[in-house]
């Protein structure tokens, strides 16, 4: 990955955004799909190519902490003291908002979802629009660069694949920074309710959350998930196949049952002996280590599903906190290849 854009690159980006179209921006966590959030016309063509339904907010991304004190009124101490720890990085507070925040971005809500991305592409779009506009604190409203309910995108080919560019696309323009190297989306805590409560988890994990606090930040429960959030949907980052999350020592019966031909798995490179593994329609071999597991997530789902398999299984990773944002995919992902949940997206 290159440490920034070409500046000619950088350079059309910023024409396209300020002529209201859509920039598809790599970030540290998953590719966003970037307009001005001052403009209501790109804002809503980000629903339009997506797919999504018009309520749901979408994050405002903010050069720094300075920028974020544009589009929210009145930030906790507590949350103050997250971006400083945090930002830039893979950490999204929902905050009161400011006029600034049009109902397009925010949903209609009180609320507004900010991030300071790390990724230098995104920094280096944010300073370069600031500067075209005058205004260091234009926010980008971005959300995942995926059709509605799809698998995120970690990579400009992704995108490529699933809204592709213009004219045949959905995408003005479509920036290719390398790879997501986090691979799963931002850690979103909530101060709508004033105490923090942790709405999505991340790479950024609770413990971290409740070390810079000094008191344990509260868990969204799975009771309480909402369109609000639609990132918190059962049925979120599914593919499009069947997908079964099982105990590694239950795969082998599982794959001889159902028949090895018809199965993708993502599995430990041991836990299918070499002869039934052979006859997979595809074996990916999970990474033993947490950030490698979720930095390769996305992309492991996105080859699963485009495999001659029909149904895919995939072994339970590790518990520990270290785990919980990919357990949390993992399970929406399961659940949204649940025939009751197939059409929830
Ligand atoms: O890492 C990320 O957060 C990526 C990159 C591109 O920054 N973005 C991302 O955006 O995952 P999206 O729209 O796919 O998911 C953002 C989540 C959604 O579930 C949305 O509902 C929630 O953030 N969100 C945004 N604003 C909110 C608000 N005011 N209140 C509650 N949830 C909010
Ligand atoms: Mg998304």
């Amino acid at each position: 990955m290159a440490a920034a854009p070409p500046a000619e690159l950088l350079d059309r980006a910023v024409g396209v955004l300020r002529a209201g179209g859509l920039v598809a921006l790599p970030t540290e966590t998953v590719y966003g799909l970037a307009a001005d959030a001052d403009q209501a016309a790109a804002v809503a063509a980000v629903f339009r190519a997506k797919g999504r339904p018009a309520h749901h907010p979408l994050i405002v991304h903010v050069a720094d902490a300075a920028a974020a004190r544009a589009w929210s009124t009145a930030i906790p101490d507590a949350a103050l003291e997250l971006m400083r720890r945090f930002w830039p990085g893979p950490l999204t507070l929902v905050l009161p908002r400011s006029a600034r925040a049009a109902d397009g971005v925010t949903g209609g809500q009180d609320t507004v979802g900010l991030r300071c991305p790390a990724h230098p592409w995104a920094q280096a779009l944010l300073r370069g629009y600031g500067a075209a506009r005058g205004d260091p604190h234009v926010g980008l409203a971005a959300p995942s660069a995926n059709r509605y309910g799809a698998i995120s995108p970690t990579s400009a080919n992704h995108v490529r694949a699933d809204l592709g560019e213009k004219p045949a696309g959905r995408v003005d323009l479509i920036l290719d920074g390398g790879s997501s190297p986090l691979g799963i989306e931002s850690t979103i805590v909530d101060f709508a309710t004033g105490r923090a409560r942790i709405l999505r988890p991340g790479s950024i994990r609770a413990e971290q959350i409740d070390a810079a606090l000094g008191v344990p930040v509260r868990r969204a429960g799975a009771s309480e998930d909402s369109p609000r959030t639609p990132g918190r949907v059962r049925g979120h980052y599914a593919p499009g196949k069947p997908l079964e999350l099982l105990d590694a020592a239950q795969l082998p019966a599982r794959v001889v049952a159902l028949g090895p031909a018809r199965i993708g798995v993502l599995a430990p490179a041991d836990a299918l002996p070499g002869a039934l593994a052979a006859d997979l329609a595809l074996q990916l071999v999970a990474p033993a280590d947490a950030e490698a597991y979720a930095r390769s997530l996305y992309d492991n789902l996105r080859r699963l599903d485009a495999s001659a398999a029909q149904r895919l299984l995939v072994a339970r990773p590790p518990q520990g906190s270290r785990w919980e944002a990919v357990h949390d995919r993992l399970q929406r992902a399961a659940a949204g290849s649940d025939d009751a949940l197939a059409d929830a997206d």
